[in-house]
């Protein structure tokens, strides 16, 4: 695997070399007091980096000095301050926290004995903050302006100097604490000594900073001692021991840090540490009782909720998508071939899939989900309603059990919720908030945050909802009041949607259930009706009336079993393989041909494509057919205005299709393609440029002048390369990603699409399937 640093981290290096180069080292004399694994740790990354002239230190432990001094890692050492310290401009303090105080008092000696000037800096490694302010307090009359307490996440199990990594900060994040006395020179520069040495800064406040930390590291601590003691203290403990597996060793690993640390950490944050302590045990009664109660429905919603949320908060804090985090980034690297062929089954619909949570969790009842496309995208869209106390089993091969709770049975969930890359569960997500009585905040990955939100807001307010889209211009996060704060429901309105969009449609509708009187949309042009049949499915009356949707507020969905089909937007990637590729037969098998999502189709066979459905059928109120697509001769059309909603997502790979055609393809009124998960005109465009297709790019469109060569029927002449070798950049856009993939199938030379990670928001497992039919992908993990 490739590993390649990203611009950003390159940057950043560069900045703080620059700053480095331009002035030899940062510090004159660094004073380390304390060389136990962290401070000693951080005298290495020092020396290694050359961020002070001189390096000395205090330490109680004669030897450790000696040995320090011996290796070269100091100039001088001694157990005592006032021995070395004189001249030094940075002391860091790495000593137990209930040894502060007295080191601050050692340390005012200095300054009133003219050895350390007054504005010396000075800075500490300790896990808690407010004592470390409140023992400066108590020995200096005014807060020095040098003082700039800090706290690195970092450490290891072995403790002492022997245990010393100059790369134990590397990656980890350090917190300094902002003192308003605090020089604001000293808190530059000693944000560039932690960045030197690898860290990722973060500000915070000391009080807020020791509430966290007795959640996040002092309270597992001394859970995992404390279990320990209770397995310890058995009178088998010799069997309990033994006989201990991975869970009780993974638990306990961090019981064997430093009993004397954690003492003092416990004392020196007392107040915080209780009061999670306190919560703790509530959490634990609960378990408790749903165990002795057997509760089987209310278990399983908590261990599935910690489950999801122990693999959901690490996305969410980087906001990137949920595959493996350390795959950030992705590359294709593509050979060319010539033919695809085979018999596949493509994974579930992503818009049945996101509505069948929204509805099952909704209704009263157990509804079965089989076929569920376990994407990110609805993969967000699950976890949110997990995050509202739904109980949700599963997915498990596609399947899912969800426990509905009912129209009024949601529970304001303790976090943001996180939408990942999908616009669909934010934009519908939102018609079902503005109608709860809690409040809710919604948020997405870079992407989704950029991606236009007043279209469902705008309305939603009509409806009288307080909604607000909180990013730079009408984007997320979105913030949603309840109605118990409003103090009245939803008001249903007739709104003209202003552009055929299932989204804005599907999210009014969703609000229109819970208010009063009728919601009906009217929109311009057909667009994918999942929500209208799903609603009618689960029970739920809707109107259509030709253009016009209408729901009666008030009503309830019953749960039931839901089959979601393969997913057409998906196939529609084989589709276009198979049809610009010589000597090509793929059949999909049960894709969804929902007639408003066949607009692929229509277009492909518009341009000569040979395809063929078979084996009809329908599944949970969906229809399904085989589709089987031979290669022929393309030919450029333009591309009737009123298939644009029905194939919205198809166009990225169908001008891969018009590419390949003979003549020119048009399409019009497809402005909606700029504001989809990238702008699909320009991103397409570029790339088609890149790989030596002439197009225009238009204000709602493209225009493709097709290197096909066209030919008899019988004669098909589509073996000659249309497109050359290169790079692709897929601005993290799935369809981009995929779409360029199919191009290699009538490349000249290798094609790399960079960006493709997002690929798993809506088709898990596409590289394998693709080289299964015969294309040849090599995925590359490029991220840090
Ligand atoms: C979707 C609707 C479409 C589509 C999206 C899924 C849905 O968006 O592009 O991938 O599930 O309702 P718009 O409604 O914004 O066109």
């Amino acid at each position: 695997m490739r590993k390649v640093v990203s611009r950003q981290q390159k940057n950043q290096k560069n900045n703080n070399q620059t700053f480095l180069n331009a002035q030899p080292s940062l510090f004159k004399q660094v004073c380390v007091i304390g060389l136990g694994l962290i401070g000693a740790s951080l005298a290495q990354a020092i020396k290694d980096n050359g961020l002070s002239e001189r390096l000395v230190a205090v330490d109680r432990h004669a030897p450790s000095i000696e040995e320090a001094i011996k290796q070269g890692l100091l100039e001088a050492g001694s157990s005592t301050l006032s021995e070395v310290v004189a001249g030094s401009d940075l002391i860091i303090i790495a000593v137990p926290v209930q040894a502060v105080q007295a080191v601050f008092m050692d340390i005012k000696q200095a300054m009133d004995s003219g050895q350390l000037a007054s504005d010396c800096m000075i800075t500490d490694v300790c896990s808690t903050k407010t004592n470390i302010i409140d023992a400066a307090k108590a020995v200096f009359t005014s807060l020095p302006i040098g003082l700039v307490p800090a706290h690195p996440i970092a450490g290891a199990e072995n403790s002492g100097y022997h245990a010393r990594r100059a790369t134990l900060f590397a990656n980890h994040s350090v917190i300094i604490c902002e003192l308003p006395t605090t020089n604001y020179v000293a808190i530059a520069k000693l944000r560039l000594l932690w960045e030197a040495v690898g860290a990722k800064v973060m500000p915070m406040e000391a009080n807020h900073h020791d509430a966290i930390l007795a959640h996040t590291s002092h309270l597992p601590h001394l859970l995992a001692f404390n279990l320990v003691e209770q397995l310890a203290s058995h009178d088998d403990n010799l069997d309990m021991f033994r006989y201990a597996a991975g869970g009780f060793r993974d638990f306990t690993r961090i019981a064997a840090s430093d009993p004397k640390m954690w003492h003092d950490i416990f004392f020196a944050n007392q107040n915080a540490i209780v009061s999670a302590l306190d919560e703790y045990g509530v959490y634990l009664q609960t378990m408790r009782q749903l165990i002795i109660d057997k509760d089987s429905t209310a278990l399983m919603g908590l261990l599935g909720r910690a489950q999801a949320a122990r693999r959901h908060f690490g996305h969410m804090l980087a906001s990137t998508p949920y595959t493996d985090t350390s795959a950030m980034s992705a590359s294709y690297i593509i050979t060319p071939s010539t033919t695809v062929s085979g018999t596949i089954t493509i994974p579930g619909d992503k818009s049945i899939s996101h509505r069948s949570i929204m509805l099952g969790s909704l209704a009263t009842g157990v509804t079965h989900v089989t076929g569920f496309l376990e994407g990110e995208d609805a993969l967000a869209t699950l976890q949110a309603f997990r995050d509202m106390g739904v109980t949700i089993e599963g997915p498990d091969n596609g399947n899912l059990t969800i426990h509905g709770v009912g129209m009024n049975g949601l529970k304001p969930s303790k976090t943001p919720l996180y939408m990942g890359n999908s616009g669909t569960s934010m934009r519908l997500l939102a018609g079902i908030l503005a109608a709860q009585p809690f409040d809710s905040v919604m948020l997405g990955d870079t992407s989704l945050n950029k991606r236009p939100m007043e279209r469902v807001a705008a309305p939603l307010r009509m409806m009288g909802a307080v909604i607000q889209s909180t990013g730079h211009s009408g984007t997320a996060p979105l913030s949603i009041t309840g109605r118990d704060t409003v103090g009245k429901p939803l008001q249903g309105i007739d709104y003209e949607l202003p552009v055929a969009s299932a989204q804005i449609k599907s999210c009014l509708l969703l609000a229109g259930l819970w208010s009063e009187g009728t919601t009906t949309i009217t929109q311009p042009e057909v667009s994918r009706d999942h929500t209208e049949r799903m609603l009618s499915a689960f029970g739920y009356p809707v109107t259509v009336d030709g253009n016009r949707i209408s729901v009666e507020g008030g009503g309830t969905l019953v749960g039931g079993d839901i089959a979601v089909p393969a997913d057409i937007s998906s196939a529609a990637f084989f589709m276009v393989a198979a049809a610009i590729s010589q000597g090509s037969e793929l059949t999909l098998t049960q894709v969804g041909i929902n007639p408003t999502r066949t607009g692929v189709i229509d277009i492909l066979k518009l341009m000569n494509a040979d395809i063929s459905l078979s084996n009809n059928t329908h599944v949970g109120g969906e229809p399904v057919a085989d589709i089987t697509i031979r290669a022929s001769n393309l030919v450029g059309i333009e591309i009737p205005e009123h298939l644009v909603p029905l194939a919205i997502d198809e166009f990225p790979v169908l001008f891969i299709a018009a590419s390949c055609a003979q003549g020119r393809t048009v399409l019009t009124g497809a402005k909606e393609l700029r504001v989809k998960e990238s702008d699909r005109i320009a991103v397409m465009a570029e790339g088609l440029q890149t790989l030596g297709i002439e197009c225009t790019v238009t204000e709602d469109g493209l225009i493709i002048e097709g290197k096909g060569t066209g030919g008899q029927d019988d004669q098909i002449n589509n073996s000659q390369p249309v497109f050359g070798g290169g790079q692709i950049t897929s601005h993290h856009d799935h369809r981009i990603a995929m779409s360029f993939t199919v191009a290699s199938l009538r490349a000249s030379e290798q094609i790399i699409i960079e960006g493709v990670e997002t690929v798993n928001t809506s088709f898990p497992g596409f590289a394998e399937l693709a080289n299964q039919v015969g294309m040849s992908i090599q995925v590359e993990d490029t991220s840090i």
